[in-house]
């Protein structure tokens, strides 16, 4: 069998820079490697209701946000099947057997849900539907088959309680289930991209992101107002690279080619962090820098989004055709795991003819 990959965001807002370095760029490498016979890429709309069910308007207005953010990322849905959740009902049957083999305590001690729980103060009013919405991450993974789920960091969690679950269906009810593994991003800046501001992750709530959608005079209005050295007052002045946003952007996006491009002076990034480390660096050269190269990655990506955005009724159709083509293969699984579970009564002749012998004397 061929490597299947299944991955999927929340609909609550434009995804950001953040997302792109994190998971999209490499959902894209691997969709264009040919390594994988299936690429199936959720809008969790679902899962978004499990903390926002009194916001299902926001839910509702970013499901195109994150469609028009994903073809313009250059996922193809010639080659990748994208789908909403939602529409999707052998996903929530699945989560129903699932959370049979799970346990309260196994949940409270997922540390993605802990910290979540922490994010939102919910405290002691977290809703069920949150709390167990690891079942339900796994009924979207196995569903499809994925082997392979390609997400940030804060998803680890997520994959190791989907990995037990499979584990435990496959014991008690016979193979089954496909056991997915994790694919992580390429590098430890990747995994954690800060915001502009340098504080914690790029995350929309705290206001400090780059959107994959802002326009260029966007971008590098956010660039130029970043958060570098703070002790780097004049450019002779020997600056830090660690902790300095800049930088860590430069990690992240910096191409084999960007300095012939746009910095000739410096063979490579090693080079210009020296030479800004003993001063002489100013911090607009480096925010030109970085914005040129942003700009060369994002130019792109906004072109294709123009693309789409004139063709909302396309996209439609790209998402209801996935959707359909993927509730197939959910409904497949389904039919397997309730053989497995010997709950198919009317697909299973062999439960008639045991009941006609039971009764038969
Ligand atoms: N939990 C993921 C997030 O917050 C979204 C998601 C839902 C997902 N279902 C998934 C990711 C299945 C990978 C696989 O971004």
């Amino acid at each position: 069998m061929g490597k299947i990959i299944l991955t999927g965001d929340r609909p609550t807002g434009r995804l950001h820079i953040g997302h792109y370095v994190g998971s999209l760029r490499r959902r894209v490498e691997m969709q264009n490697s040919g390594e994988f016979e299936k690429i199936y890429i959720m809008i969790a709309d679902a899962q978004a209701l499990t903390d926002n069910a009194e916001h299902p308007e926001k839910v509702r207005q970013n499901i195109m946000e994150v469609a028009l953010d994903y073809l313009s990322v250059g996922l193809n849905p010639a080659k990748t099947t994208i789908l909403i959740q939602s529409q999707i009902p052998e996903l929530t049957e699945l989560t129903f057997y699932y959370s049979d083999l799970v346990t309260v305590s196994r949940l409270q001690r997922n540390p993605t849900v802990k910290s979540e729980i922490q994010m939102r103060n919910f405290e002691a009013s977290i809703p069920v539907g949150f709390f167990t919405y690891p079942i339900s991450q796994a009924a979207d993974i196995t569903a499809f088959k994925a082997t392979t789920v390609p997400v940030g960091e804060d998803q680890e969690p997520m994959l190791e309680q989907a990995r037990e679950i499979v584990r435990k269906f496959n014991a008690v009810y016979g193979e089954t289930l496909v056991e997915p593994a994790i694919a992580l991003p390429e590098n430890e800046t990747c995994r954690r991209l800060p915001g502009i501001d340098g504080k914690a992750k790029m995350s929309k709530s705290l206001g400090n992101c780059i959107y994959l959608s802002d326009p260029a005079e966007k971008v590098w209005e956010k660039v130029h107002d970043m958060y570098t050295d703070p002790d780097h007052i004049k450019v002779t002045d020997p600056g830090k690279v660690e902790g300095n946003v800049v930088f860590t952007y430069l990690d992240a996006f910096v191409k084999a080619d960007s300095f012939e491009k746009f910095l000739p002076e410096y063979a490579n990034l090693d080079e210009l962090k020296d030479h800004y480390r003993k001063g002489g660096v100013g911090d607009m050269k480096i925010k030109k820098f970085l914005n040129a190269v942003l700009d060369d990655e994002l130019a792109p990506i906004r072109e294709r989004r123009h693309y789409w955005e004139a063709r909302i009724p396309e996209v439609y159709d790209i998402l209801k055709a996935g959707t359909e083509e993927a509730e197939k293969v959910a409904a497949s699984t389904l039919t397997d795991v309730k053989r497995a579970m010997k709950i198919d009564y009317f697909n299973d002749p062999d439960w008639i003819a045991e009941q006609e012998a039971k009764f038969a004397k």
